[in-house]
């Protein structure tokens, strides 16, 4: 199997998440994007001109070998019309990497991308996160993000009556060592397919 082909089976397995990546990169503008703990979901370079992926996982540092194949593949699908940018680190996310500030964060799946990758952000910028491991919930925590929006499972962005997110059914504190910990959101009310947060 040759690394699109490992890409194209992958999608089949997770969904193909580029409408979810177009519809925030078309809302927010998004020309540089940073997916830590992406493993080979590639699918936002068919959208956003210039992305950079970090994953330490030996699958992953395979795939990417085959780079030129990637970018190839990129350039024939893609929906802007710039030659694509990407680039990718075979590292921890935490790990002291040097890259330009982008215009988003991706964290889907990945551990708390949100908190570790944050320096890598714009002002201004947009995390756009899932709570599968607590990392919205973190960041809804977290003075330095503002919650300003949530991805449907249709991938329509809601910008308004937000405050019914992060809530329990029967009314509680969210307990921020329990998410550590077991690194898992909680089960609220309503759970959207994805969040979105902007850097003060
Ligand atoms: C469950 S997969 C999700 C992959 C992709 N984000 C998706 O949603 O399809 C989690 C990925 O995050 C990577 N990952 C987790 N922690 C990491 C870390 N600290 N540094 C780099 N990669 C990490 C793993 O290697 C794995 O490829």
């Amino acid at each position: 199997m040759n690394c699109i082909e490992e890409y194209e089976k992958y999608i089949a397995k997770i969904g193909d998440r580029k409408s979810l990546y177009r519809s925030v990169e078309r809302t927010f503008k998004v020309k540089k994007a940073l997916y830590p703990g992406s493993h080979i979901d590639i699918s936002a370079s068919l959208v956003i001109p210039n992305v950079t992926y970090i994953d330490n996982y030996k699958g992953t540092i395979q795939f990417f070998n085959h780079i030129n194949e990637i970018k190839n593949y990129i350039n024939l699908n893609k929906e802007y019309p710039e030659e694509c940018s990407i680039d990718f680190f075979g590292l921890d996310y935490n790990a002291n990497v040097q890259i330009k500030k982008v215009d988003m964060l991706i964290s889907q799946f990945a551990g708390f991308v949100g908190q570790a990758t944050k320096k890598h952000l714009k002002k201004g910028g947009i995390l756009l996160c899932n709570d599968s491991h607590g990392d919205a919930t973190l960041a809804y925590l977290d003075d330095d993000y503002d919650f300003i929006g949530v991805v449907e499972s249709n991938n329509a962005i809601i910008t308004n009556g937000l405050e019914k997110y992060f809530k329990f059914t029967k009314e509680r504190q969210i307990d921020v060592s329990l998410v550590l910990s077991k690194m898992k959101g909680p089960r609220y009310k309503y759970q959207p397919y994805n969040y979105i947060f902007m850097l003060k």
